[in-house]
């Protein structure tokens, strides 16, 4: 697992080095072929999508990213918790991406069947190795206790699930989620953390200095196998950072 960690001094920087990084991967992908992201969800992204939309709209090639989800509360398309909500009011409906290649987690269904139904969607959409999806780019954010996508601590066992797909509950909130798993988040081509926050900079720290305990943390799990492991970080995020690595 290659890593790299790029910290930037503005949400507007970090976002121009990702949305940068998305629109090279379009570029390369042939024509006929997609490239597929799962997006995060929370608050952190949607900074980042209203600059890709705001600045990248008309750069052509959109018809080939396939749209998935790396996790979802279960609440309907049209709350305001939904990340499908968050996603579609800040990018989805700005730029050109046929509706037919967004894949929305229902988060109205009935969990269960819905963690099997976007498991077999992910499996049939997105092109596998050995049963495990490789996604082109999988997006995470961090929690201040160290979940990413909805697997939260104490729930390290949906790193290992052989599904891709669980149900998932917030410890605090007692919300089901729906989220992928291990099997999805490493063997992704490339995973990137994007993180912005002082409220995120002690977590930063513990997970990238390895401190004492880092290992108990799901954040601590992703380890992509074959690909690539960016953390973006805004100066914030980072400021609990020893050496600025
Ligand atoms: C979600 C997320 C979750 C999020 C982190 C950070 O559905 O909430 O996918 O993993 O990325 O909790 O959330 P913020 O960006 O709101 O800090």
């Amino acid at each position: 697992m290659k890593k790299k960690i790029k910290i930037f001094n503005t949400v507007d920087q970090l976002s121009q080095y990702f949305a940068k990084k998305l629109i090279k991967g379009l570029r390369k992908t042939p024509e006929g072929a997609y490239f597929s992201i799962a997006l995060s969800g929370g608050s952190t992204p949607r900074a980042i999508f209203q600059y890709l939309a705001l600045h990248f709209k008309d750069i052509g090639g959109w018809e080939k990213l396939l749209v998935f989800w790396g996790d979802e509360r279960c609440v309907p398309p049209d709350s305001d918790d939904s990340n499908f909500k968050m996603a579609s009011e800040s990018l989805l409906n700005q730029v050109p991406i046929p509706k037919d290649n967004i894949f929305r987690i229902k988060g109205e269904d009935n969990p269960l069947d819905e963690a099997r139904r976007y498991s077999d969607m992910i499996h049939k959409k997105v092109p596998s190795k050995k049963g495990s999806p490789l996604f082109d780019l999988v997006m995470l954010g961090l929690g201040t206790d160290g979940h990413t996508a909805s697997i939260f601590p104490g729930s390290q066992h949906l790193f290992e699930s052989d599904q891709l797909c669980k149900v998932a509950q917030h410890p605090e909130s007692l919300q089901t989620r729906i989220t992928v798993t291990g099997k999805v988040i490493n063997q992704a081509r490339t995973v990137a953390f994007l993180v912005t926050g002082e409220a995120k900079a002690a977590m930063v720290s513990t997970l990238l200095e390895r401190k004492d305990g880092w290992e108990k943390f799901p954040a601590s799990q992703v380890r992509p196998e074959n690909g690539k492991l960016l953390w973006l970080l805004d100066e914030a995020a980072a400021s609990d950072l020893k050496n600025k690595l």
